[in-house]
């Protein structure tokens, strides 16, 4: 009998089944919740109805709640109000969980009698990664079932865990093997025999522990301070311990609050933004088959690109200069690999056919069987040109030619072979094998389904690709160089290298920028900055600091030095790098004053936002929230902030302008308002109208 057009009971003599059917993943929308609510009512009106299961079609029992709802008003039934329906159903019902069963699912589960895992499901509460707490019952529920520390720790991080687990926490009864509905239809017989025990959770009693609530609150105020919902799921979680329908309400109180916060709509924004940039135009195209990739350069970039390819099961052959350097290519692959086993993260079967897979060679001739080869040499055009110019003379035809250039013209080093069309740019961002952005860049001749065969390629990395135009330094390092500049500025003017990162760490980034620069190596900037030297306009303010630092042989975290000391994972300013800075603001004649960290932050993030837009204008970003994207997954953006793009939607788009009109008076070549960022104050328009 059908409920509604996503939910359906199928009946068995005295049992029902209720199934759930909301492709691709019976999301808890209005329509099932509607439905389950409808079926209930109609299983317990029915006299012949003596237990009930319920299980999903497809992929998953319910992977969660539809979060395209989140933020919009609500409609009847909601969730809260659905578990509630399904725990005082008078005949025992239960949940038969496959696939995956996050947040809301697991919440419906958790209102049920029991609860049986079929091997393989994964469960979690992943509320808080998008910035809202359990909101239908599973910080009240949960813990009946699992204590308060186990419900804690999966609530406030979010954790998936596998049916084994589940098991020894109680959030499953049971653990049975076979396809759902045959599962669902042997369980509701046991219910209904009583083989299987069924209960209502929301009766269960739960023993306070204020020991762990105050242990957990104080590592989140440590680690977290600063994040909105896992301050609310522990406060929640605390009331769990009277009866049910207060500690509901509370939960349902501090559910609204998380939907109102800010955080709640950047970390939506961040989860819709891995999507969005699938979008391209050239979905359509085919891609090309890739099993053998080949790399050159067994440096930083290279061997994290190789170590990548081997983890997604791909043949990977590696070229080098020399013997020597190959060497050191390999082992840096090994140790990777050995990493990853030595964290758990890797079996050692794996690992072993990995290394099998792993083909180094000095010889360029043994990429003629390569399907795409991704170039990974020195920052030098040169050098590049050369490559380009060989592979093209061994490659077979069809072979994908990819450059992982940081900044350098993907045009230029297409016009070094014969195949234009074959030539794409693929920058990954290091550790390669371990950041999630890959930017596709696509120059002028790249053939659409060479496009798509990068997009496939990140797919199977698990990367996030990015489409971007041809540019010095595409999206992110274009961006980036611009607004290192102002990090700079601010130093010269008056701030030290350990206040700026310490405001830029506040506002949620990992590292500020003078952190990041010693980690990636000063040398890599200072290079940069000499190639664009010739070019650099006469106008525009040179901070010479970070040359000077090179000069005297400091080059960042591998040196040991570079704007700080480092001793282990410490940092401590270097008073070398004070009396270069005071030099220097004497040689600019700049007199020193102090900036609080919300005028740093403004100052940083308004500059991004600038540069951000004129990639916009030139078309090398598709959206908006293509920019979000890369710097999400890039630059250690603050996720719950969305990404710059949604970041200035929050400040508004005539706020930046009168910013931006304000330091021009200062320096009017670096600050200028770009036209489409003074368009939209005036017409009211946000970035979000554009994705
Ligand atoms: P690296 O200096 O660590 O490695 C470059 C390797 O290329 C060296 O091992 C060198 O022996 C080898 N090599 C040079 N010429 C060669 C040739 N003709 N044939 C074969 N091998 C050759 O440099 P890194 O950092 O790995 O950078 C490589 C490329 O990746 C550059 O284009 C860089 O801009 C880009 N990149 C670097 C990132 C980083 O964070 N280091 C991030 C993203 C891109």
């Amino acid at each position: 009998m059908r409920v509604n057009e996503v939910i359906s009971i199928e009946r068995e003599g005295p049992l029902a089944l209720i199934v759930i059917d909301n492709p691709p993943v019976n999301a808890a929308g209005h329509a099932v919740r509607e439905g389950l609510w409808k079926a209930i009512e109609a299983v317990e009106a029915d006299a012949g109805v003596e237990a009930v299961a319920l299980y999903g079609k497809g992929r998953a029992f319910i992977a969660g709640a539809d979060i395209r709802e989140f933020g919009k008003p609500r409609r009847e039934p909601i969730l809260t109000d659905v578990a509630r329906r399904l725990e005082d159903c008078p005949k025992p019902v239960i949940a038969v969980l496959h696939g995956s069963c996050f947040g809301g699912g697991l919440e419906v589960a958790i209102a049920c009698h029991a609860r049986v895992a079929i091997p393989g499901v994964k469960v979690g509460f992943p509320e808080v990664t998008l910035g809202v707490i359990p909101g239908a019952g599973g910080t009240q529920r949960g813990p009946r079932l699992t204590g308060i520390g186990a419900a804690l720790s999966l609530i406030t991080t979010g954790e998936r865990i596998g049916h084994e687990d589940a098991l020894s926490c109680g959030l499953v009864d049971r653990i049975e093997e076979g396809a759902p509905r045959e599962v669902a239809l042997r369980m509701a017989e046991a219910a209904r025999t009583g083989a299987l025990p069924c209960r209502k959770t929301g009766a269960l009693e739960v023993t306070p522990d204020p020991e762990t609530i105050a242990e957990v609150t104080a590592r989140l105020e440590a680690t977290q301070g600063h994040l909105f919902a896992p301050h609310r799921a522990v406060e929640a979680v605390a009331a769990c311990t009277g009866p049910l329908p207060p500690g509901l309400a509370l939960e349902r109180e501090k559910f609204a609050a998380c939907i109102e916060s800010p955080q709640r709509a950047g970390l939506i924004h961040a989860f819709f933004a891995e999507r969005a940039v699938e979008k391209i135009p050239e979905a359509g195209a085919s891609p090309r088959e890739v099993a053998v990739v080949g790399v050159i350069g067994g440096g930083t970039m290279g061997s994290g690109i190789a170590t990548a390819c081997l983890n997604a099961g791909l043949t990977v052959r590696m070229n080098e200069r020399d013997e020597a350097a190959l060497e050191r290519g390999r082992e840096t692959v090994t140790g990777n690999l050995e990493g990853a086993v030595e964290r758990g993260k890797m079996s050692a079967e794996k690992r072993d056919a990995a290394l099998g897979r792993f083909k180094p060679s000095v010889a360029l001739e043994d990429f003629a069987d390569c399907d795409l080869v991704i170039e990974a040499v020195f920052e030098d055009m040169g050098v590049k040109r050369e490559v380009f110019g060989r592979l093209d003379a061994i490659c077979k035809p069809g072979a994908v030619l990819a450059s992982n250039t940081s900044y350098l013209d993907v045009n230029e080093i297409a016009a070094a072979t014969a195949r234009p069309g074959d030539v794409i740019g693929l920058h990954f961002f290091s550790p390669a094998h371990i950041m999630r952005l890959l930017e596709v860049v696509v120059a002028e001749k790249t053939a659409p389904e060479v496009v798509a065969t990068g997009f496939a390629l990140a797919k199977r990395l698990r990367k996030v690709a990015v489409r971007a135009g041809v540019c010095d330094g595409f999206i992110g390092n274009r961006i980036l160089s611009h607004y290192k500049k102002v990090a700079d500025y601010l130093m010269l003017d008056g701030a030290s290298p350990a206040e700026v990162d310490a405001a830029i760490e506040a506002f949620g980034f990992a590292m500020g920028p003078f952190a990041v620069s010693d980690l990636a190596g000063l040398d890599i900037g200072w290079a940069n900055r000499k190639r664009l030297a010739p070019t650099r306009p006469a106008e525009e303010r040179y901070v010479a600091v970070a040359d000077r630092i090179c000069e005297a042989g400091h080059y960042g975290r591998k040196t040991g030095r570079g704007f700080y000391i480092y001793e282990g994972r410490d940092r401590r300013p270097d008073p070398e790098v004070a009396a270069i800075l005071a030099q220097e603001r004497e040689t600019a004649g700049v007199t020193p004053r102090s900036f609080s960290a919300e005028e740093i932050q403004a100052r940083f993030v308004t500059a991004m936002i600038a540069e951000a837009t004129r990639v916009l204008e030139d078309g090398i970003a598709l959206r908006p929230i293509d920019i979000d994207a890369v710097f999400l997954f890039g630059y250690g953006f603050p996720r719950h902030r969305g990404g710059p793009m949604h970041t200035a939607d929050v400040i508004g788009a005539a706020e930046l302008v009168a910013r931006i009109e304000r330091y021009t008076e200062e320096d009017p070549y670096y600050w200028q308002v770009p036209d489409l960022l003074r368009k939209m104050a005036a017409e009211g328009k946000t970035f979000a109208e554009m994705n």
